[in-house]
């Protein structure tokens, strides 16, 4: 399949985690904010933990970086202790929700059910949701990939109509390849981006090509590899963890991505 040019920002997203302390997000967040290279050219965002939230969001209120979430409630409100919910989000002022990242369905029993209700809750409160996807070891091994994919893909897109699928970033998140040396390698994520986006096209009657869906690449990406990655045609943009972490690899790789237009 080939790509049209479609206007579509190359993205950037930061997934921090539990890395940081509150003080330390609030830090980076600062380094952030005075960083001069940054540039409205690239759909960007940071995931800070929950309980630093709304500082960073201040902290990054003038920058082209915007905040989202790395997880929320399935339920509106209501008697779920421990969790939150996509009212205070929206509250906030976030514009992003990350929905199962795989660290969240392997430890703490996100579902396909849970994980479709979150998307359809977090498009319905206008938050773009960063759904993660990917393969584990042995599914690769057992060249299960394709199925794994379109398993995650048509269970959290139940219910989910063309216009609102069209803001959802998908990210393809190889699980053997987070957070290890190597990232899953260029061509390889550029061909299954390529099967995730014919079958996205499949599911949507409306989609002319698949072209206008948002597919980024997590997994070990890091200021060495990224180009190679965002030289595919099929990679809208990079999800990045431990890398997002220190400024120097952080300014190179949102670079990187501003500059990614030219290298396709
Ligand atoms: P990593 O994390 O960049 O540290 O491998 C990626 C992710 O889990 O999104």
């Amino acid at each position: 399949m080939e790509r049209n040019d479609f206007m579509k920002k190359p993205i950037f997203g930061a997934g921090w985690k539990m890395y940081l302390s509150d003080s330390e997000a609030c830090q980076l967040a600062t380094i952030i904010n005075k960083s001069t290279i940054l540039n409205d050219s690239v759909e960007s965002y940071v995931l800070p933990t929950f309980t630093v939230l709304d500082r960073v969001n201040n902290i990054l209120s003038d920058c082209v970086v915007n905040v989202g979430a790395q997880n929320m409630c399935y339920e509106h409100s209501g008697a779920f202790t421990g969790e939150v919910s996509v009212r205070s989000l929206v509250e906030m002022g976030l514009k992003y929700v990350e929905i199962g990242h795989s660290e969240r369905r392997s430890l703490f029993n996100d579902t396909h059910v849970s994980i479709n209700r979150k998307v359809k809750l977090a498009l319905e409160n206008k938050l773009i949701p960063i759904l993660c996807i990917g393969e584990d070891l042995n599914d690769k091994i057992a060249m299960r990939t394709n199925e794994v994919l379109e398993m995650d893909i048509r269970t959290a897109l139940f219910g989910v109509d063309y216009e609102a699928a069209k803001e959802i970033i998908f990210a393809y998140e190889p699980i053997w390849a987070i957070g290890q040396q190597e990232s899953a390698g260029a061509e390889y994520a550029n061909n299954v981006h390529m099967f995730i986006r014919q079958l996205l096209n499949s599911l949507y009657d409306e989609s002319q090509n698949g072209d206008e869906f948002k597919i980024v690449y997590g997994g070990s990406v890091t200021a060495g590899n990224a180009e190679q990655l965002m030289k595919q045609p099929h990679i809208d943009g990079v999800f990045v963890g431990r890398s997002s972490l220190d400024i120097e690899s952080y300014e190179t790789i949102f670079r990187i991505v501003s500059e990614s237009q030219d290298l396709k």
